[in-house]
């Protein structure tokens, strides 16, 4: 891949890495709707995280898209504090008390599910994207970590609906088996 000033920032490459870019700032909007309207504080608290990480995946991607203007080889920091951070919200947020009041907690429920399908359009994206960095040894290492990345968010959001809907159908007085 050529990396001359100017070269490696259009055509189909530069088109992946600004779909990218899209896709972090619906993430972040859509988490930061997920967490005004989260009713629990841990949940609250979870859609909040998530939505700073989009953010800093937007800063990192427009950061790699300077770098390759630049013509310098891309890099990717993710610091170890939000490694560790993204494990305080693996165990369950919500409580069968709250899960029995229904109606509340199923909007939370659809947001977990809807972050579930922006977390799998990112990563099938991201994998896109690394077929297209083929050859640039940083780049595709910077793809993998984002894809990583991004496999962290959706393993947190699947644990939690996971335990959401075994507490849902334990409490559901309608399960006719
Ligand atoms: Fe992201
Ligand atoms: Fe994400």
């Amino acid at each position: 891949m050529k990396k001359g000033p100017g070269k490696a920032v259009s055509g189909p490459l530069a088109e992946g890495w600004k779909q990218a870019l899209m896709n972090e700032v619906e993430g972040r909007e859509f988490y930061r709707m997920a967490a005004a309207n989260a009713r629990l504080d841990g949940v609250r608290q979870m859609f909040t995280f998530l939505m700073e990480e989009e953010e800093r995946h937007r800063e990192a991607i427009l950061e790699q898209i300077g770098r390759m203007a630049e013509g310098k080889p891309a890099r990717l920091v993710r610091r170890a504090a939000g490694k560790r951070e993204i494990q305080k919200f693996r165990s369950p947020l919500f409580t069968p008390e709250f899960v029995a009041r229904g109606k509340n907690a199923e909007g939370e429920a659809a947001a977990l599910s809807i972050g579930m399908t922006l977390e799998k359009r990112a990563i099938e994206q991201f994998t896109a994207l690394r077929r297209k960095v083929k050859g640039d040894a940083e780049a595709e290492k910077v793809v993998a970590d984002l894809i990583a990345w991004e496999r962290d968010h959706l393993k947190l959001l699947a644990r939690q609906y996971e335990q959401f809907r075994e507490m849902y159908w334990e409490e559901a007085r309608f399960w006719p088996f």
